[in-house]
């Protein structure tokens, strides 16, 4: 993809500035921050535009209210936890759009910040209402993007304010793009890629993208299990998703005449009802009343090896049910190997990152995306509205 025109080309000094940002981030359950990642990483853009003597009027969402105003939904903790994170007061109009927020934004001063309480409150957002988005362009004179998490989504924040100022993409978007086009864009070969986790059918586009493009697909979590079951392998009571077996044998014969290499579990960790210690067995093996939750030690060595050997590596999606300890260690096998070695290692998505971080795998990636379902619309090579709409560089 061709670089976007950046927010450091842009006249900032002195303008209103809208800035959307992707602080969607996981509260806790006293509606506290549990993770302020992306809060952090939105800082560079900010700081620049402060620098810069913008007046910076923050965009973003949080959850997924539907339109309406949900008090567990407001951002205010993380409008509080910005300003701590900036060092300055960032004042938070309590409604999206209306007086409030007008009356803010023309008394800020060069340097000086605020934020517009979640769009999503507001049924236009997601419609990408023409009037909520001509509301909003009002506010500003110059629009940075710079919510790669979002951008896969065309809603008045993202799309409808670009079309309506003069747009430039943030730090962030322009690091994600450098970042994630490494996997894109002629990625150094052998190029292995890993998906887990659990959300199976949303990930069989991604699979599909990658046959012909990927060396090598290595598949765990219980996205293995349907690809498994369709070659007749018995899983015991492993819950498998169902109404699959057409697109994984679909998948399966495609990476076969693409010369796309399809790894699967040959051996699962399981737990069996009222045994403490959890099993091991060849994928075929596992016990009637077993479940399974993680990719064996025959596994592990399969996939660092094959690793090991690439020069590109990208990550979706934990091997086991990571959150629990006696899953964990398939995902923590595979990727300590990679830690301080050579080559492109990059991860997304949001059970990825936190696998990454709560398993103390961080160091062995290069980048870890910000994004989510953007982040894997953009390296299954979809067009993402919230950067088709930003002029090229
Ligand atoms: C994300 O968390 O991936 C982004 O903020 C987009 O959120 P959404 O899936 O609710 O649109």
């Amino acid at each position: 993809m061709l670089p976007k025109r950046g927010v450091a080309s842009a006249p900032l000094k002195g303008r209103r500035v809208l800035v959307r940002v992707d602080f969607n981030v996981p509260l806790d359950d006293r509606g506290g921050i549990a993770d302020d990642r992306r809060i952090l990483e939105a800082i560079p853009t900010l700081d620049l535009l402060r620098t810069h003597g913008a007046k910076t009027i923050v965009l973003a969402h949080l959850g997924r209210p539907g339109g309406r105003r949900d008090p567990k939904l407001s951002l205010r903790p993380v409008a509080r936890r910005l300003s701590s994170a900036l060092g300055t007061p960032v004042p938070l109009a309590d409604e999206p759009v209306g007086v409030r927020a007008l009356d803010l934004a023309a008394r800020l001063e060069n340097g000086q910040f605020m934020m517009l309480e979640n769009l999503r409150f507001l049924p236009g957002e997601e419609t990408n209402d023409p009037g909520l988005a001509a509301q909003l362009a009002r506010l500003g004179e110059l629009f940075v993007e710079d919510a790669f998490g979002a951008v896969h989504r065309a809603h008045a924040s993202t799309v409808g304010v670009a079309q309506r100022l003069p747009s430039f993409a943030g730090l962030l978007v322009e690091r994600e793009l450098r970042e994630l086009s490494r996997l894109t864009d002629r990625p150094a070969v052998p190029y292995s890629v890993v998906v887990g986790g659990g959300k199976v059918a949303d990930k069989l586009p991604l699979l599909a993208s990658l046959l012909g493009r990927a060396s090598t697909v290595l598949i765990g979590g219980a996205i293995a299990y349907p690809f498994l079951t369709a070659a007749g392998t018995r899983l015991g009571a492993t819950p498998v998703a169902s109404g699959l077996d057409d697109a994984v044998r679909e998948i399966t014969a495609g990476a076969r005449a693409a010369g796309t290499e399809l790894l699967l579990p040959s051996d699962l960790v399981y737990e069996r009802p009222g045994e403490a210690e959890p099993g091991i067995a060849a994928s075929g093996n596992v016990p009637p009343e077993a479940v399974a939750g993680d990719i064996g030690p025959d596994t592990q060595r399969a996939f660092r090896a094959a690793l090991e050997r690439s020069a590109t590596v990208f990550w979706n999606g934990p091997l086991g049910r990571f959150e629990l300890p006696r899953f964990a260690g398939g995902t923590r096998a595979v990727f300590s190997g990679l830690e301080g070695r050579p080559g492109v290692r990059i991860a997304a998505g949001g059970d990825s990152a936190r696998a990454a971080y709560a398993l103390g795998l961080a160091g062995a990636f290069g980048f870890i995306s910000t994004g989510g379902g953007a982040a894997l619309e953009f390296v299954e090579g979809r067009e993402l509205p919230g950067l088709a709409v930003l002029p090229d560089a």
